[in-house]
């Protein structure tokens, strides 16, 4: 700093004295050196580097100089607001890289400790499968329909024409309810498909009658990557006047295109239930290599076995005894149903490969089907 310059004009200006001014930038380093945190730095700014600060004031008066002696003490003045301003900026950056590591060290989570909230779940693949279809349906003016798991011998099979020594009858392949007194022939079952539906649905509603029936289904089957003793079934049924197997066809092939795409379609291979007649299985063209891949090695499909075609379900027209056993004349009404597997479809269609991962509920499993609504 200069010494005091002896050619001031006597109008000597107190505030621009070179003590006064090194005092002001003194007092202003200490209180920017003393300032704790931001906020201090913020209110020692106002006080030494903002428009009334001591310093600023003092740079006012320079206009008061006579000539000669303006360009000394602005220097001055200059010189000690620039070290105040450069202290203000020097301090602001350590402190502000203070906060940060600060921040860091009170804001940060500890990713391993335990927490106390429930994780989301997943709606399970067979229940938005089966809505999906259930929607392709009621866009057609389709009910939904439902009945019983546990379900009377007579709806499950009597009614659908089974004969009293049917094979599906067996303890093999179906699960009796004991009676209260122990017994076994209590005429109660699990249901092994939804078929006894369409007795409900037929028994229930006026006709005509279009249902679909989605539901679970009981076969003593034992777990494994293609069995279980407990899937998801759908099951169609339309009585009407005048239905005939070309509507079987086309409703069918509306579903497959609804549900896997343009281009999609079926085709009916004869069968045998006892509740449809005529019956048929019914497949659908492989989703994956639309047919392409049959007779032609260099592209072989694993979800068709390169045979083209998947089956789906059995479909067929509804028997006549079925109607006349739900007192519906087979002379006005005909009718068709299907019904399916979901298990499978969703196998297909997503590439499932073993049947546990789709009963376990694990929600690993569930949650890659993401929330189709
Ligand atoms: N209920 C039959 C089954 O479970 C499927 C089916 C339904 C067949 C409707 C024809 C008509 O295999």
């Amino acid at each position: 700093m200069s010494a005091p310059n002896k050619s001031y004009d006597p109008v000597e200006v107190e505030a621009l004295k070179p003590e006064e001014i090194e005092r002001m930038r003194d007092e202003a380093l200490a209180a920017i050196a003393g300032a704790a945190d931001l906020d201090a730095l913020a209110h020692v700014k106002t006080a030494h580097s903002g428009g009334t600060s001591p310093l600023a004031l003092a740079n006012r008066e320079i206009g008061a100089l006579p000539p000669h002696a303006k360009a000394e003490a602005g220097k001055r003045v200059g010189q000690a607001r620039g070290a105040v301003n450069q202290a203000l900026a020097a301090r602001q950056a350590e402190l502000e890289a203070d906060r940060d590591a600060r921040v860091l060290i009170e804001e940060a989570v500890d990713v391993t400790l335990p927490y106390d909230r429930v994780p989301a779940g997943a709606r399970h693949p067979l229940t938005t499968l089966s809505e999906r279809i259930e929607d392709v349906f009621v866009a057609m003016g389709y009910e939904v329909a439902e009945g019983p798991e546990v379900e009377a011998e007579w709806f499950n099979f009597d009614a659908l024409n089974f004969p009293p020594d049917h094979p599906a009858r067996e303890t093999q392949d179906t699960f009796f309810v004991q009676g209260a007194d122990g017994a076994d022939q209590s005429g109660v079952v699990l249901r092994t498909h939804t078929s006894p539906v369409q007795i409900r649905a037929l028994l229930e509603r006026e006709l005509p009658v279009y249902v679909i029936a989605p539901g679970r289904v009981y076969r003593s089957d034992e777990l494994d990557a293609t069995h279980t003793p407990v899937f998801a079934q759908v099951e169609l049924l339309a009585v009407d006047e005048g239905l005939t197997m070309a509507d079987l066809k086309g409703t069918l092939d509306h579903m497959v295109v609804s549900l896997f795409g343009e281009g999609m379609k079926t085709r009916l291979r004869p069968n045998h239930f006892p509740f449809t007649e005529p019956s048929a299985e019914m497949d659908m063209v492989c989703y994956v290599c639309r047919g392409e891949s049959v007779g032609n090695p260099d592209r072989p499909c694993r979800t068709c076995s390169s045979e083209g075609w998947i089956e789906l379900g059995g479909c067929g027209m509804v028997n006549p005894k079925v109607l006349i056993a739900c007192g519906v004349d087979p002379q006005k009404y005909s009718g068709f149903a299907f019904g399916f597997g979901i298990e499978r479809l969703l196998m297909f269609r997503h590439s499932v490969e073993d049947m546990r991962d789709i009963v376990e509920g694990d929600v690993r499993f569930t949650l890659p089907f993401g929330m189709e609504i």
